[in-house]
C-alpha cells in the first residue's frame, strides 16, 4: 500500500490540527474556569492586579471555552464529517490552513487583549474591532471551504449533519457581522453602531443565537454524525431530523428577548421572546429524542463503550438544559432566576454537560481515525474521564441551583415595614459553600481533560497519519 498522500485522499491534516488544539484550549479555558471559580471562594486570588482580576479573566474564560475549545471542536469535526459524508477532499487545502492559523490568531488576540482590558463590553462579543474583522474574514473563508466542499460532493444527497453545520456557519457569520457593526475611534476602542434598547436587543439577538447556533446547532451536526457512527446504528428517524432542523432554526432566532425581561425593551418583545422560548422545547427535545433513540438495540454497548457514554450523557444534559431554559424564559420564573447563580448553573449544564461532553466523545471517536490507529491508547482512561466529567458537571450545576434559588429568595425577601430582610453581603455569605462545591466540580471536570491530553498524546505518538490518509483514499476510491 502506498502511503504517499494523493489529492484524492481526505485532508486530515487540518482536522488533526484543530483536534489537538481543542484539547489544548479545553485545558486552558477550563483551567481558567477553575481559577475564576476559586477567586469567588478566595478573593485574594485576584492578586490585586488589574490583569488577573475576575472582571478581566471571566470574559477570557468564556472566549477560550466557547470560541477556542468549542470552535476548534466544531472546525475539526465539520471538516472531518463534510469530507466523509460528501466523499470528497476539502475544496482547498490552503484556505483550510488559513482558517486554522487565522482562528488561532484570533484566540491569541483574545488572550492578549482581554487581560489588558480592551473590550467592547458586549458579552461573548468582547473582542475589539481589529480582531473582530479578522474573525469575520476567517469565518467567511470557513464558509467557502465548507460549502465549496458540499458543492463538489460525490454523493447525491447532503447528509443531515451537514445541514446543521451549514446553518451554524451561515448564522454565526450573520450574527457576528451585524452585532459588531461599530465605529472605531482608535486601534483598540470602538463604539457600537446601535444605541439604547436597540443595542441591547441586537446584542441579545446575537447572544442567544450564539447559544442557539454556535453552542447548539453546530454540536447537533456533531451528534447526527458521531452518535450513529459510535452506536453503529442508523439515525433513528431521518424524517424527524429534517423536521428538527427546520423547526429549530426557525424558532431559535426569536428567543433573544428572554435575556432582557423587565428591562426597557418593549413589553411585547419580551412576551414574544418568552413564547418562542417555550415553543423551542419541542424541536430541542425532538432532536434529543432522535439522538437517544438511535441507540435502540444498542443500549447494551453502554456497558463497555465509554465513548458512547459520553455521547449519550451529553444528550441527557442537552435535554435537561433545554427544558430548564424554556422554564427560565417564563417572566415570573426569570424574576427569581435572573442575575443569580441559577443562570450560571443553566449555562454550564449546557456548556459542560452538552457542548463539552459531546465534543469529547466525538474527539475520542475521531482522533484514532485521523491518526491511523485502531483506537485510543487507553479505554480505561476514557472511562475515568467520563466519570470525572459527569460527577464534575453534576456538582457544578446542583451547587448553582441551590445558590441561585437561595440568592433569588434572599434578595426579594421583604419585612413587614417594606425594608429588605437580607443585605447583599448576607446573600453572598450564604453562597460561599456553593462556590466551594462549584470549584471542586470544575476541578473534577478539568482534571478529566488532563487524562484526555495524556491519552491523546500516547495515541498520537504511536500514530501513522499517512496511513490514515491512504485508508481514506481507499475508502473514497472504493465508494466509486
Ligand atoms: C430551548 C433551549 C434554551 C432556552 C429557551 C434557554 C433559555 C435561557 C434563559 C431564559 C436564560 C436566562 C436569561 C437571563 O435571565 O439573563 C438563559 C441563559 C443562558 N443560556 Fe440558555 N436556554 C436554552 C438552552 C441553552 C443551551 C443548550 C445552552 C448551552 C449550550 C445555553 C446557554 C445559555 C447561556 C450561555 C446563558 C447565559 C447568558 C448570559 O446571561 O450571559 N442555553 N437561557
Ligand atoms: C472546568 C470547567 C469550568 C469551570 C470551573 C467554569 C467556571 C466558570 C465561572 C466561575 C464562571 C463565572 C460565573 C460568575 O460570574 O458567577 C463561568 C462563566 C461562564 N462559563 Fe464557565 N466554567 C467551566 C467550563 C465552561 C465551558 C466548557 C463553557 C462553554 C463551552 C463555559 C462557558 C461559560 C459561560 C458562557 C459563562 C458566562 C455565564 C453567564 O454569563 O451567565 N464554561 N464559568
Amino acid at each position: 500500500m502506498s502511503t504517499a498522500i494523493s489529492p484524492t485522499a481526505y485532508n486530515y491534516k487540518v482536522v488533526r490540527q484543530f483536534a489537538i488544539m481543542t484539547v489544548v484550549w479545553g485545558i486552558l479555558g477550563m483551567g481558567l474556569g477553575v481559577f475564576i471559580a476559586s477567586q469567588l471562594v478566595w478573593p485574594q486570588l485576584n492578586l490585586d492586579l488589574p490583569w488577573t482580576s475576575f472582571g478581566r479573566l471571566r470574559p477570557l474564560h468564556t472566549n477560550l471555552v466557547i470560541f477556542a475549545f468549542g470552535g476548534c471542536a466544531l472546525f475539526a469535526t465539520s471538516y472531518y464529517v463534510v469530507q466523509r459524508t460528501c466523499q470528497t477532499r476539502l475544496i482547498s487545502d490552503s484556505l483550510a490552513a488559513f482558517t486554522f492559523w487565522g482562528w488561532q490568531a484570533v484566540i491569541v488576540g483574545a488572550l492578549i487583549t482581554l487581560p489588558l482590558g480592551y473590550t467592547t463590553t458586549k458579552e461573548y462579543a468582547e473582542l475589539e474591532w481589529p480582531i473582530a474583522v479578522l474573525l469575520a474574514i476567517v469565518w467567511v473563508t470557513y464558509g467557502v471551504v465548507f460549502f465549496g466542499t458540499i458543492v463538489k460532493r460525490k454523493t447525491k444527497h447532503i447528509y443531515v449533519g451537514n445541514w446543521f453545520y451549514g446553518a451554524f456557519i451561515v448564522v454565526t457569520a450573520m450574527l457576528h457581522i451585524v452585532n459588531h457593526a461599530s465605529l472605531p475611534v482608535s486601534l483598540f476602542k470602538s463604539y457600537s453602531a446601535y444605541s439604547g434598547a436597540t443595542d441591547a436587543m441586537i446584542q441579545w439577538w446575537y447572544g442567544h443565537n450564539a447559544v442557539g447556533f454556535f453552542l447548539t446547532t453546530g454540536f447537533l451536526g456533531m451528534m447526527y454524525y458521531f452518535v450513529p457512527k459510535q452506536a453503529e446504528r442508523p439515525i433513528y428517524s431521518y424524517r424527524l431530523s429534517i423536521v428538527h432542523f427546520w423547526a429549530l432554526i426557525t424558532l431559535y432566532i426569536w428567543a433573544g428577548p428572554h435575556h432582557l425581561h423587565y428591562t426597557a425593551l418593549p413589553d411585547w418583545a419580551q412576551s414574544l421572546g418568552m413564547a418562542m422560548s417555550i415553543i423551542l422545547l419541542a424541536p430541542s427535545w425532538g432532536g434529543m429524542i432522535n439522538g437517544m433513540m438511535t441507540l435502540s438495540g444498542a443500549w447494551h454497548k453502554l456497558r463497555t463503550d465509554p465513548i458512547l457514554r459520553f455521547l449519550v450523557v451529553s444528550l441527557a444534559f442537552y435535554g435537561m438544559s433545554t427544558f430548564e431554559g424554556p422554564m427560565m424564559a417564563i417572566k415570573t420564573v426569570n424574576s427569581l432566576s435572573h442575575y443569580t447563580d441559577w443562570t450560571v448553573g443553566h449555562v454550564h449544564a449546557g456548556a459542560l454537560g452538552w457542548v463539552a461532553m459531546i465534543s469529547i466523545g466525538a474527539l475520542y471517536h475521531m482522533i484514532p481515525k485521523v491518526y491511523g490507529r485502531e483506537q485510543m491508547h487507553s479505554t480505561g482512561l476514557i472511562n475515568a474521564h467520563f466519570w470525572l466529567a459527569t460527577i464534575g458537571t453534576v456538582l457544578y450545576i446542583s451547587s448553582m441551583w441551590v445558590n441561585g434559588i437561595t440568592q433569588g429568595l434572599m434578595w426579594r425577601a421583604i419585612n413587614d415595614d417594606g425594608t429588605l430582610t437580607y443585605s447583599f453581603v448576607e446573600a453572598l455569605q450564604a453562597s460561599h459553600p456553593g462556590f466551594i462545591v462549584r470549584a471542586l466540580g470544575g476541578a473534577f471536570f478539568a482534571s478529566g481533560m488532563l487524562l484526555m491530553a495524556y491519552n491523546v498524546f500516547r495515541t498520537v505518538r504511536a500514530s501513522k497519519p499517512a496511513e490514515a490518509e491512504a485508508a481514506a483514499q481507499i475508502a473514497v476510491v472504493g465508494a466509486h
